[in-house]
């Protein structure tokens, strides 16, 4: 099992308590005492320093000196002299003390050689353990004046005891300061760590990459600080995250766009050479016809000269497309925007389709909201998209053929809208048509010399513009339109 730190803590603390309990314990048991025992014997000798300066003194009332000390150390004290003469005695009131085999009455623990040390001059303190009686007495003696030995003794008795009352009630006070102090460190500890693990679930949500946990910091010391660097770090981590996931992001969309641009660039250049290789090929054929003198008459060498100026022709409409493109592509043409009547122009170009119109009993209809609508727009490029559109729909138009432009006044805008009858654009090629050289039927575009550029090029200048444009399938037809800005 993982040991976690507020474990590790309680534990600690714990045993920190166990030990000082334990020791105080044995030091205690061993040695108070031995302390009391030390204690009593420096207070005995300090008194039997007073006694024997009261003593010399040869004070009247030796006696009332010796009560008062006597009391206040409750001790036993005995004065007698060389000869075994009582001279003072707090128990006896005999004259005479026994010193039966060698020791000094009942209540005088001396033998017979402390008496000759004490003679010698010598200070005696030593315990003495009664043999019948179960008591153990401490005993101080020393030699007065005029030979007199003083003996001062008290029994250790009431030490004993109250060491041992101490021992047990010891117990009780170590049960108890380990209960208290297991308690203080349970919640101590817990103190301690929770806001550790509330760091390290912060933390551990970091690491999942979840920025929105925070750290409550509540404290002002290591813990509080470490918090708020780590709320920091969070919210760098995120900043620096989310930038990097936009870079990606960004790097990804100019790679995608990087890789469309490549293919178109690869397409682009296989439907130039596509469609160069036709008249290309045409005119190679005629002209090495015209040199090898394959046609002799007149008439037939017209006719190879009028098929090598038609694919030129062809072959320099498509490059006048590409480059009109290319430049609108590569967004080098600068528009001059000016303000003209929409009107107008559309009845100025339709102006120069008269005759073909008629030429291919084409029906037009102009349908205006009213006269003067002014828009701000290139009018040359405006031009030519109408141009484009009316050729579109000419060559697509129908046996109905019925051609209708209309000029619509919106809010904002002026609504331009090609409309011929003829068959519906697929949903499919609504979007393709306006990429270059697409043409839905190839045969079809042969025929009239559509490029497929025209829509490519109509496309780049309304972008130019910001306009909008766009395709509609009719009941009857197609309507080309496209918007323009009013003044
Ligand atoms: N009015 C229209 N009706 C039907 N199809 C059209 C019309 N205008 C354009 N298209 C389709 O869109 C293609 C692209 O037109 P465009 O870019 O002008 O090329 P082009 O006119 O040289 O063929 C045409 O080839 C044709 O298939
Ligand atoms: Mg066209």
């Amino acid at each position: 099992m993982k040991k976690s730190i507020g474990m590790k803590l309680f534990i600690g603390i714990t045993c920190f308590v166990v030990i000082i309990v334990s020791l105080s314990w044995i030091l205690n048991t061993k040695y108070l005492e031995k302390y009391y025992i030390k204690k009593k014997s420096d207070n005995l000798i300090q008194y039997g320093e007073e006694i024997k300066s009261v003593y010399n003194k040869d004070i009247d009332d030796m006696d009332l000196a010796f009560m008062k000390i006597e009391n206040q150390i409750g001790a036993d004290i005995t004065i007698f002299s060389k000869n075994g003469q009582i001279q003072y005695s707090s128990i006896f009131n005999e004259q005479k003390i026994g010193m039966g085999n060698g020791k000094m009455g009942r209540n005088v623990h001396l033998m017979k050689e402390d008496l000759e040390k004490i003679f010698n001059g010598e200070r005696i303190l030593k315990t003495y353990q009664h043999p019948r009686v179960e008591a153990k007495f401490l005993v101080l003696s020393f030699l007065l004046k005029n030979d007199n030995v003083l003996v001062l003794e008290t029994s250790v008795a009431s030490i004993t005891e109250s060491v041992e009352i101490a021992k047990d009630f010891y117990i009780y006070i170590g049960i108890i300061s380990l209960i208290l102090g297991a308690i203080v460190a349970f919640f101590y500890s817990r103190r301690f760590t929770k806001p550790i693990i509330e760091l390290n679930n912060v933390a551990k949500s970091m690491a999942k990459l979840d920025f929105s946990q925070k750290y409550d910091v509540k404290t002002d010391d290591e813990i509080g600080e470490l918090g708020k660097t780590i709320n920091d770090l969070s919210e760098q981590l995120n900043r620096k995250i989310i930038e990097l996931n936009e870079a990606n992001e960004r790097l990804k969309e100019d790679i995608e766009k990087e890789k469309k641009i490549d293919a178109m660039r690869k397409e682009f250049i296989s439907s130039v050479s596509h469609e160069l290789k036709t008249p290309i090929s045409l005119i190679q054929g005629y002209a090495e016809g015209l040199k090898d003198n394959i046609v002799t008459d007149e008439e037939n060498k017209n006719f190879y000269c009028d098929v090598i100026t038609d694919e030129t022709a062809k072959m320099e409409k498509l490059v006048k497309g590409l480059l009109e493109l290319s430049q609108i592509e590569s967004r080098s043409v600068k528009l001059e925007n000016k303000i003209f009547n929409i009107g107008s122009l559309v009845e100025q170009i339709v102006n120069k389709y008269k005759p073909i119109l008629k030429d291919k009993n084409i029906n037009l209809i102009i349908d205006h909201d009213d006269k003067e609508l002014k828009v701000k727009a290139d009018i040359s490029k405006i031009e030519q998209v109408l141009v484009n559109f009316i050729n579109n729909a000419i060559n697509h138009i129908d046996e109905n053929g019925k051609l209708k432009i209309s000029l619509k006044n919106d809010q904002e805008k002026i609504r331009v809208g090609v409309c011929n009858t003829g068959s519906n654009i697929p949903k499919e090629e609504m979007d393709r048509i306006w990429e270059s050289f697409y043409k839905i039927d190839k045969s079809r575009a042969r025929e009239y010399g559509g490029t497929g550029l025209g829509l490519s090029i109509v496309k780049g200048i309304l972008e130019l513009h910001n306009n909008d444009f766009g395709i509609l399938n009719r009941d009857e037809g197609v309507e080309f339109w496209f918007e323009l800005n009013k003044i």
